[in-house]
């Protein structure tokens, strides 16, 4: 099957990288539903609704500030670096990612939509317009204040809160456009993110999963390369590169 895969992408003029918490894994970041995952310890209720952030920011921050202190020893895996070689195989390759942890641009690729915000920005919580970015770890003060006298919040989309407008909608158009999807190491539970393979698919795109487990989607897609992302996605760019030779 991964030889099929290949000549998919071999032929392709552009290619979507669909990622989740999964391509993460194999660089030591906890994924959210698998056993032991952070929404395990860390219930959603407490930590990532709007509710959370105006009842408890100093609780809130804290999650995303113990993630950010995590990330501090974490570095991209094989699976990022092949999502980043992608862009040597095919000129048009964008990253779709709902990780909030940068590995993606840490490994090279160069056109990361990030749906889901990100750890390293942080905005004015009552909206006076003010942005952080890169926001500096560690914070200087939990929550940190912002220059108009309110609070800072982590730009992480939280559970009930609009996906940023204007990256969602380059992300759709980007799927609508593609010739192949690789669907990364995620769940596909969460939507809206979740539907961005089916817009692609519908479009006449080839999806490809890769995940060691089986998920809502995987019925719908093309094809399932089982296994970690660290090890199925340098086989899979290796093979498009004998094609090319
Ligand atoms: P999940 O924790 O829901 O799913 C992680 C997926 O990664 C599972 O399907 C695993 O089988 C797979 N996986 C584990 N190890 C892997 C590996 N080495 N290689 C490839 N796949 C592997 O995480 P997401 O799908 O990313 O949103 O979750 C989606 C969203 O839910 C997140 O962005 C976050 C969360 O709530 C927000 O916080 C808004």
């Amino acid at each position: 099957m991964i030889d099929e895969v290949a000549r998919r992408l071999e032929a392709a003029q552009r290619i979507v990288a669909f990622s989740g918490a999964g391509i993460s894994a194999e660089s030591g970041v906890p994924t959210f539903r698998e056993k032991d995952g952070l929404w395990e310890q860390h219930p959603i209720g407490e930590v990532a609704t709007p509710q959370a952030l105006r009842g408890n920011p100093r609780k809130v921050w804290e999650f995303y500030e113990m993630r950010r202190q995590n990330m501090q020893s974490v570095e991209p895996n094989p699976g990022h670096e092949a999502v980043a070689e992608l862009e040597s195989l095919c000129d048009d390759v964008t990253v779709v990612t709902q990780n909030i942890d940068g590995l993606h641009q840490r490994a090279g690729s160069t056109r990361v939509l990030e749906v889901h915000g990100s750890l390293w920005k942080a905005r004015c919580l009552a909206g006076c317009g003010r942005t952080v970015d890169p926001f500096p770890y560690p914070a200087y003060e939990l929550p940190p204040p912002c220059e108009c006298g309110s609070v800072l919040r982590p730009e992480v989309v939280l559970f009930g809160e609009m996906l940023p407008a204007e990256v969602f909608r380059e992300a759709e158009a980007c799927a609508a456009r593609a010739d192949v999807v690789l669907v990364i190491g995620t769940s596909s539970v969460v939507w809206p993110a979740a539907g961005i393979p089916l817009i692609a698919q519908e479009a006449g795109a080839t999806v490809i999963e890769v995940n060691p487990a089986e998920t809502e989607l995987t019925a719908h897609f093309d094809f399932s390369l089982r296994g970690a992302a660290g090890r199925i996605l340098p086989e899979l760019v290796a093979r498009v590169r004998e094609l090319r030779a």
